[in-house]
């Protein structure tokens, strides 16, 4: 069931938006090399419970930690471990809180230090395609339009559109109708309405679309180990149009100025 939401609700979701952004934000700037994804997971649930939200992924299903953390050829899913970041790792953090009992979640890629060109590519078209899909999004818009744009971004330079896992709608739940694919037709699929949140998450592969899931149940990765970059944000349609609830603000993001002595 599509579930429509009231200005006051969006109000709570953008209350939750922000908190993931800042979450997501946080973690990627304490990223580096030698630090643990586990130690990541701390940060982050920090900043979720500092800011009055809960996380969503904890326990969701039985997932045992705030934040999803996929590095190098993990999709999605990656469960936060002792493993230590070094320098050429692509990381993806996926994010989720709740403020009032309404959702935000995103997610995103980055590298630890430089990596070659063709990986660079991947991370910057992955979030390219975010953005395409999130221009398709209107009253009236339908689901096939954003999928189409996606998936549009990624055929342009041979990178695999993972399938298997979606985009979905938000509100109350985490997950809820309709699914978002990252592929479709123009004009075709369920219409988007005002009152609609809906979250958008492309994960491109360098390689193959194929994915498998580990023995842990949860981490998803390329069937062919091929890096894997995932971006996604937190959508809802308003009177004024699309507002990315996960957007980080100005005001949250770094305007610290440090007045020269002397
Ligand atoms: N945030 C993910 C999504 O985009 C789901 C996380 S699964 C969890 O749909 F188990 F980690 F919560
Ligand atoms: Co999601």
């Amino acid at each position: 069931m599509i579930t429509i939401k009231s200005r006051k609700e969006f109000e709570k979701m953008a209350v939750a938006g922000q908190t993931v952004a800042v979450v997501l934000e946080t973690v990627k700037r304490a990223a580096g090399p030698g630090v643990s994804l586990k130690e990541l997971d701390a940060i982050a649930a920090e900043v979720i419970r500092s800011r009055g939200c809960t996380p969503s992924f904890l326990g969701y299903h039985g997932y045992p930690a705030s934040i999803c953390t996929s590095p190098n050829s993990v999709i999605v899913h990656g469960i936060p471990s002792d493993y230590r970041l070094i320098e050429g790792d692509v990381l993806s953090v996926d994010a989720g809180a709740i403020f009032e009992g309404f959702h935000g979640d995103a997610a995103i890629t980055f590298s630890v230090g430089e990596v070659p060109p063709e990986v660079k590519l991947l991370i910057d078209t992955t979030e390219r395609a975010l953005t395409a899909g999130i221009a398709q999004v209107k009253s009236g818009a339908r689901l096939g339009d954003i999928g189409y744009a996606v998936e549009t971004e990624a055929h342009r330079h041979g990178f695999g559109v993972v399938r298997e896992y979606v985009g979905h709608g938000i509100g109350r739940q985490m997950h809820e109708d309709p699914q978002v694919p990252n592929y479709g037709k123009p004009g075709m699929g369920t219409k988007i309405r005002k009152g609609m949140a809906i979250c958008i998450e492309p994960m491109f592969n360098l390689g193959g679309h194929e994915t498998a899931v580990e023995p842990d149940g949860w981490t998803v990765v390329t069937a062919d180990g091929s890096l894997s970059a995932h971006f996604e944000h937190t959508i809802a349609v308003t009177d004024r149009g699309p507002k990315i609830t996960t957007l980080l603000a100005a005001a949250e993001d770094d305007l610290a100025v440090t007045p020269a002595s002397g």
